[in-house]
């Protein structure tokens, strides 16, 4: 499908998608989530990829959802549209794992897309903020709940309260963010990451981020059940006799996916 706020680009099993409205910083409007969950949606069902990597520009994740677009909108009409609700389930049922690269601005719902997304990778330019409370409004896209989940209450409070961007190195300290890396090596990094989990066995690499995800959902000894019982479960795949044959033979694993 041809798109017009994102480009997308398919190499060695890794989909990169990058959001594309440099003019708005990337705000997302109703064009750019719908692009972004169809090729998203489409990275899911293309058996070439492995992973996906979703990120912006040098200045810019995204800023936000597009005030310009909200900004006349009643609250009978986003009441009746359920403004926000079909990306925000189109983006948790995509099975393959996608890394946030963010540089830049993730604010608002930037960056709650990017904690939609499986991990985060910051530039050192990276910021972070839900800054919703200056437009008169709250998140709409999980950040009063992943935020809170990701960082613990007292710093999502504050954030959600004030307003204030978090830089990339309080975000790794506070655990929002995996990693952070030179600006000039983000997308190096991004990919090189990607590339180790294309390697995987994908049917692991989906138990996996099912599982991890599970622990959001569900009590702690649902989640460990959960977890066992797929773990058990991974001794029906090939993959498993070939991992760990390779191990004691001292080989690397030719996962077949099977
Ligand atoms: C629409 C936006 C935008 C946004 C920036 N722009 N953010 N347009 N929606 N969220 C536009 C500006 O209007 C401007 O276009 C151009 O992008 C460049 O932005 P500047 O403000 O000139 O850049 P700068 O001075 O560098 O400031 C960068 C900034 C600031 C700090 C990121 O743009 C900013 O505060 N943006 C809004 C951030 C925000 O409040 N986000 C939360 C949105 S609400 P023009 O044509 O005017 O020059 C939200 C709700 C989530 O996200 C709900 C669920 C999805």
């Amino acid at each position: 499908m041809a798109f017009e706020t994102i480009i997308v680009e398919v190499e060695d099993h890794v989909a990169l998608i990058r959001l594309n409205r440099p003019d708005a910083l990337n705000a997302l409007n109703t064009q750019l989530l719908s692009e972004l969950c169809t090729a998203l949606e489409e990275a899911d069902a293309n058996d070439k990829v492995r992973c996906v990597i979703v990120t912006g520009s040098e200045k810019a994740f995204a800023a936000g959802a597009d005030i310009k677009e909200m900004s006349s909108m009643s609250f009978a009409e986003v009441f009746a549209t359920n403004l926000f609700a079909d990306p925000s389930d189109r983006l948790m049922k995509i099975r393959k794992p996608v890394i946030a690269a963010v540089a830049g601005y993730a604010l608002g719902g930037g960056c709650e897309l990017a904690m939609a997304c499986d991990f985060i990778i910051a530039a050192d330019t990276a910021k972070f903020g839900q800054p919703e409370i200056n437009l008169g409004v709250i998140p709409g896209l999980g950040g009063t709940q992943r935020l809170t989940r990701f960082v613990g209450k007292s710093k999502s409070m504050e954030m959600n309260l004030t307003g204030r961007f978090m830089d990339a190195e309080e975000a790794e300290r506070a655990g929002l963010v995996s990693r952070v890396v030179p600006a000039k090596k983000l997308m190096e990094e991004a990919q090189g990451t990607a590339q180790k989990i294309a390697e995987k066995s994908q049917p692991t690499v989906m138990a996996v981020k099912e599982s991890v995800n599970r622990s959001y959902e569900t009590t702690l000894n649902e989640g460990i059940l959960f977890e066992r019982r797929v773990f058990h479960s991974m001794f029906a795949t090939e993959d498993q006799k070939e991992g760990m044959a390779a191990f004691m033979e001292k080989r690397q694993p030719q996962f077949r996916d099977k």
